[in-house]
């Protein structure tokens, strides 16, 4: 991006993971009364005709506006152009199981990283017809509104939230260590089933932290975004700086209880082999 066209070349970028965001939306009201096709990608890892809809809903336009750019979209795997610097991180509906089941908490969430950093993203959840977005140095905001995250001082009145992978692994085992410690000394614990959501609470500041192993680029990239554009901070779980493609376990929150989360959290981690070590 060369400096004069990179502003207006940045909110073309925004304004349109916005869209598309909605966009994706829509096709999921818009299906989400028939039955669901489900196939199993794993035992408990399921995908359905309406993720694979709005994929191709998001995809459509973002080829329409920005051909040249590279995609990583959850279900259809990566588009490269090795010449592009940009690069559109997708999850076409975040909360699968959630949405099989009619729970409602999933979301749709586009993100956009140039250079592997993350530039704009939007999370759209359809059942409140809320519209997450952030652009970087822009601030973070809720259908048009400024958000921040909570101001909340202390662990004692704090509500978290997690979420847990499809497979019961020793992260998860470390995980359910972890929930069981830090219940007694929050306010709360919640489980929604929807990290990307999880993120966009945290931003305007309906979670005061969140925390997971074992994520996947495209349920970060969006929300990492909106969590520091809303004043939040997002780390790696053992503190290391947040990188979209290579971190996959992440502590965020406002900055006392990111703290606060970090100090209770790293002791669980020592002799544990995470893929990315602290
Ligand atoms: C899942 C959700 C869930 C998280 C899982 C993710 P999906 O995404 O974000 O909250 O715990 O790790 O894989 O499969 O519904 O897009
Ligand atoms: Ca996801
Ligand atoms: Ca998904």
């Amino acid at each position: 991006m060369t400096a004069p066209d990179s502003i207006l070349q940045l909110n073309d970028i925004y304004l349109t993971t916005q869209r598309a965001a909605k966009s994706a939306g829509s096709t999921i009201r818009r299906l989400s009364g028939s039955p669901r096709k489900i196939d199993y990608k794993r035992t408990r890892d399921m995908v359905t005709n309406v993720d694979r809809a709005a994929e191709q809903t998001i995809i459509e336009i973002i080829q329409s506006r920005f051909p040249q750019h590279s995609i990583l979209a959850e279900e259809r795997g990566e588009i490269h152009n090795p010449d592009s610097e940009f690069e559109w991180i997708i999850d076409p509906l975040d909360g699968t199981t959630n949405f099989v089941h009619h729970f409602p908490a999933y979301c749709v969430s586009v993100g956009v990283a140039y250079q592997g950093e993350m530039v704009a993203g939007s999370i759209y959840d359809p059942i409140r017809d809320e519209l997450f977005h952030a652009k970087k140095g822009g601030g973070a905001f809720r259908n048009g509104q400024q958000i921040r995250v909570s101001d909340t001082p202390d662990l004692g009145k704090a509500l978290l939230a997690t979420g847990f992978p499809y497979i019961n692994d020793e992260l998860f085992e470390l995980n359910m260590r972890i929930w069981v410690s830090l219940y007694g000394q929050t306010q709360g614990l919640r489980r929604a089933g929807s990290a990307a959501l999880d993120l966009a609470m945290v931003a305007c500041g309906r979670l005061d932290g969140f925390w997971e192993f074992s994520l996947n680029p495209w349920d970060l990239a969006a929300g990492t975004l909106l969590v520091q554009e809303a004043g939040g901070m997002v780390t790696a779980i053992c503190g290391e700086s947040f990188q979209v493609n290579t971190v996959p376990h992440i502590i965020t929150g406002n900055p006392t209880i990111h703290q606060a989360m970090l100090e209770r959290i790293v002791p669980y981690l020592k002799g544990v082999e995470l893929d990315k070590p602290c």
